[in-house]
């Protein structure tokens, strides 16, 4: 039995208090994330069934009941708290997908500190500059990941903890760095949770945009409320699912609905940390029967080059639904999945800022392939004029996509950064960085980013950070970074370089610079490809042209180059 109900019906009837009945939430009262994701769920009758079915690299199995999940973000935020850590502290999460690292976010938040989380391939100037920003006070990593902190130690006065979770006593601890083993601790059965209410501050997610370093997007423990209803109805969460959220906590989706969601649900999930095959994934939704899976376009595509007859070496039969997220969803992947495993992608969007599903293929309603769908009930989507910032009527023009401001789950700034908070509000709506149309049915079709954020795979990826990165070597004289079509992750990174002199441009060189720019920001943002240009197309002002640039690699009419820098 389905859990959604009527599209049409949802939008007619909808208030946020539905989801405020079901987690028995009255406004004004404590209200915990870590504390409805596992205490909740045990009071509910459900302290035995499985919260979290890991699997890691080299094959290592485990089981966690939300018993366990309870306990272990008990022990953690004992352990936080002991160690000084207080409410509204930044506690950063630098970990793997290990179990430390779902169970550090209950922990951290059941203290009433703010969780940071950061995607663990970052190299250490990516690191550096949301550790700096955020002011964090503490860091939960591993042994793997401690060089890259000690690189920056030194810039980080704020920086007072390194918690290792995987210390190897034979290692010697360096300054400002504390063991801590959940398997060794004690299992810390009463504790005192923190009394957040629904505005206090709960995970701060940095995003990148076009200018400027990464912003910190903060959200409170209000955002429950969407995530839940958003799990309940788009992702169609019901009690028996075993559900995977392909993505990693680093990244919004991987923390919204990779754990709140799913959790305040009672539901069971699986993670798997150990790379993308073609094969591993088949096998991990056969080995676990997984009913119910969230990922994202360029895994779907990935799947779809790896062919049709690898499909049939698995019983993928135990899925029911199947949902997508973070970059546009062609027709060809929706139409795929559903030869492939009889059921449809249902394409969903939303961002980091809006911290829960905002368009999407509710279940039930008719699939339109290529579209993003409607927006969730209780969501008024619109796409704005460019110029006017007023809502299109017309069917089918191409606008802003903008929200009426007033979800649950919407961020509550930038953290430090007002102005550009402020910046994302006109006319009283929220603007997304989007384009889409609308069609006459009410469906969003997606057109591109307004802005000159790289996508990447479904991740953003500033080209601002990658040319800072790119100036810091020593070769590169001056550097302008833009997207370059890419089959699979629909775009990747590319640089244009001008070499200082002394330096000759080859293929040596080109890999000495991705490498570089892979250790120093991640693998995500290192270009693909490098090309060394005698000079950059500027504007009169000294301004390089990304745009021409852009349409060069895209093919695209260059348009207006009136403003070109003449020699
Ligand atoms: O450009 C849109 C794209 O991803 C951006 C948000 O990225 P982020 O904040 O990292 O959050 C990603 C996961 C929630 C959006 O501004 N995007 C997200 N979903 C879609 C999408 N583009 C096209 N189709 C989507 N379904």
């Amino acid at each position: 039995m389905s859990n959604f109900g009527l599209y049409e019906d949802r939008v007619r009837n909808f208030e946020w208090s539905v989801a405020e009945k079901e987690l028995e939430y009255t406004d004004g009262n404590v209200l915990n994330i870590g504390w409805y994701c596992s205490d909740r769920i045990c009071l509910k009758g459900k302290a035995d069934k499985t919260a979290l079915f890991y699997e890691g690299f080299g094959g290592i199995k485990k089981q966690y009941s939300f018993n366990d999940i309870r306990l272990a973000g008990n022990t953690i935020g004992n352990f936080l708290r002991n160690i000084g850590i207080k409410n509204e502290d930044r506690v950063c999460l630098f970990l793997d997908r290990i179990p430390e690292l779902y169970f550090s976010f209950l922990g951290v938040l059941k203290i009433g500190a703010i969780v940071q989380p950061l995607f663990s391939a970052f190299g250490d100037e990516s690191l550096f500059v949301r550790l700096e920003n955020a002011q964090t006070k503490a860091i939960i990593t591993q042994r793997k990941h401690l060089s890259k902190v000690r690189k920056v130690l030194e810039r980080l006065p704020n920086l007072e903890f390194i918690v290792i979770v995987d210390h190897n006593k034979t290692k010697k601890l360096e300054s400002r760095e504390l063991p801590f083993s959940l398997q060794e601790s004690k299992p810390v059965e009463n504790f005192e949770i923190y009394p957040t209410r629904a505005e206090s501050p709960s995970v701060l997610h940095y995003t990148s945009g076009t200018t400027g370093q990464p912003k910190g997007v903060k959200h409170v423990h209000y955002s429950i409320i969407s995530q839940y209803l958003t799990a309940k109805w788009v992702l169609d969460l019901q009690e028996d699912d075993i559900y995977w959220c392909t993505a990693d906590p680093g990244w919004v989706t991987g923390t919204s609905y990779g754990i709140i969601g799913p959790w305040s649900l009672g539901i069971t999930q699986c993670v798997l940390d150990a790379g993308f095959s073609a094969q591993a994934w088949y096998k991990f939704i056969e080995d676990y029967r997984i009913t119910m899976w969230y990922s994202a376009p360029t895994a779907i595509r990935s799947l779809m080059k790896a062919g049709e007859d690898i499909v049939s070496d698995f019983d993928l039969s135990s899925l029911r639904h199947l949902a997508s997220v973070g970059e546009p969803l062609n027709s060809e992947a929706v139409i795929w999945s559903q030869k492939m495993f009889g059921k449809l992608f249902h394409d969903t969007f939303w961002q980091t800022e809006t911290g829960s599903i905002m368009i999407t293929n509710f279940p039930g309603m008719k699939v339109k392939p290529g579209s993003m769908g409607k927006s969730f009930p209780g969501i008024t989507g619109v796409v704005l004029d460019a110029k006017k910032y007023e809502p299109i009527t017309e069917p089918g023009q191409v606008g802003l996509i903008a929200f009426k401001p007033g979800w649950p789950a919407m961020m509550r700034s930038y953290w430090n950064n007002e102005e550009k908070y402020r910046e994302k509000f006109i006319n009283g709506w929220y603007l997304t960085g989007d384009r889409s149309s609308i069609d006459s049915e009410g469906y969003f079709w997606f057109v591109g980013r307004d802005d000159d954020v790289i996508n990447t795979g479904g991740h953003l990826v500033s080209p601002f950070e990658v040319e800072s990165a790119l100036l810091e070597h020593p070769a590169v004289g001056e550097s302008a970074v833009v997207a370059k079509p890419d089959e699979i992750n629909m775009e990747v990174v590319k640089a244009f370089i001008t070499l200082k002199p002394g330096f000759n441009p080859g293929p040596d060189l080109e890999l000495e610079i991705m490498n570089f720019i892979r250790k120093k920001l991640s693998p995500i943002a290192m270009p693909q490809s490098i090309e060394y240009m005698e000079k950059l197309p500027k504007t009169r002002s000294g301004k390089i042209m990304r745009r021409l640039l852009h349409a060069k690699e895209w093919g695209e009419d260059i348009g207006d180059i009136s403003t070109l820098e003449n020699d």
